[in-house]
């Protein structure tokens, strides 16, 4: 009964922005967990082309590169129109891609409002709703189709940094997991979140660059690895978690719920 809890045999899932950096780890995760395809998306042709061979080598399964800007509606359109030329039916849905922009309040332009808006809410919404075909094609009650929109921590927290869109698109990707779950889970579409904490990457350069000195503000004291990511995502995407709806899932290190906030003596 427990045997299979954690399969992805078979499974078909698109991984946007899975050219590097979290997307990779998940879509490495969901292929050595059994996944048949996986795609990925990305701007960077070359790059995105590199990431699915290396995977496809290391893997049973294949990944399968489809370098398009999903940042407007035009390249969200054509992303969907592939996979549905290709697959009848999508099991998972990772709503990966994502920017970041950081100035001060005074100088804080609208193009780093709107470019992280687009890519960090509208994406995931729009994309979601251009592939609900084949997401409801895959789905049934015993096997639920699956869409794990990756926010942030800093959707959940106050990050002091200031990243005023971002902090805004990441909690408004929370609440809308919650509210596509209330509509998606009547087609037995299973809709999550991720907030990830500090991992290395090109977008967290302060993980990647001084990964001790981020970790100290860490309460396990170290940054997120590849494994922690997979890990919450093939939970998320398997049998695992299917009982697991709307929620956002903190893989943190703890930064969330296991800190105290106010260093030192506290309040009193
Ligand atoms: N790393 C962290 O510590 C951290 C923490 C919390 C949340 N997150 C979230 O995790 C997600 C992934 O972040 P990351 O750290 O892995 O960032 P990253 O290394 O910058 O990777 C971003 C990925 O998205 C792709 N991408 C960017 N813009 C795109 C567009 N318009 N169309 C299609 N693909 C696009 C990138 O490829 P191209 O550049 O070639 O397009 C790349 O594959 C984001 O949503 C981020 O907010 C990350």
């Amino acid at each position: 009964m427990f045997k299979d809890l954690f399969s992805l045999h078979g499974r078909v899932a698109l991984v946007t922005g899975g050219s590097r950096g979290i997307g990779k780890m998940i879509a490495g995760g969901f292929l050595a967990y059994g996944a048949a395809r996986v795609y990925i998306t990305a701007r960077k042709a070359a790059a995105c082309q590199a990431t699915a061979d290396e995977l496809t080598e290391q893997y049973p399964g294949e990944c399968i590169a489809l370098p398009i800007d999903i940042s407007t509606m035009a390249g969200i359109d054509m992303l969907a129109g592939e996979i549905k030329r290709r697959e009848p039916k999508l099991d998972i849905l990772v709503n990966n891609a994502g920017a970041a922009w950081g100035a001060d309040f005074d100088e804080f332009p609208e193009a780093g409002w709107d470019k992280v808006m687009n890519l960090n809410v509208k994406s995931p919404f729009f994309l979601t709703k251009a592939l609900a075909g084949p997401l409801r094609a895959a789905a049934s009650a015993d096997r639920p189709g699956k869409v794990i929109n990756i926010a942030s921590i800093d959707g959940i927290f106050v990050n002091p940094l200031e990243t005023y869109s971002y902090a805004a698109s990441k909690a408004g990707l929370i609440h809308l997991t919650r509210r596509m779950a209330v509509k998606l889970i009547k087609d037995h579409i299973v809709v999550t979140a991720i907030a990830p904490g500090p991992f290395a990457s090109d977008m967290n350069r302060a993980a990647r660059d001084e990964a001790d000195h981020v970790a100290k503000r860490v309460p396990s004291g170290r940054i997120g690895t590849d494994e922690d990511m997979a890990g919450a995502a093939i939970y998320l995407a398997s049998r695992a978690g299917d009982y697991v709806v709307g929620a956002t899932l903190p893989v943190d290190g703890g930064v969330v719920y296991a800190n105290p906030g106010i260093q030192g003596d506290g309040w009193a």
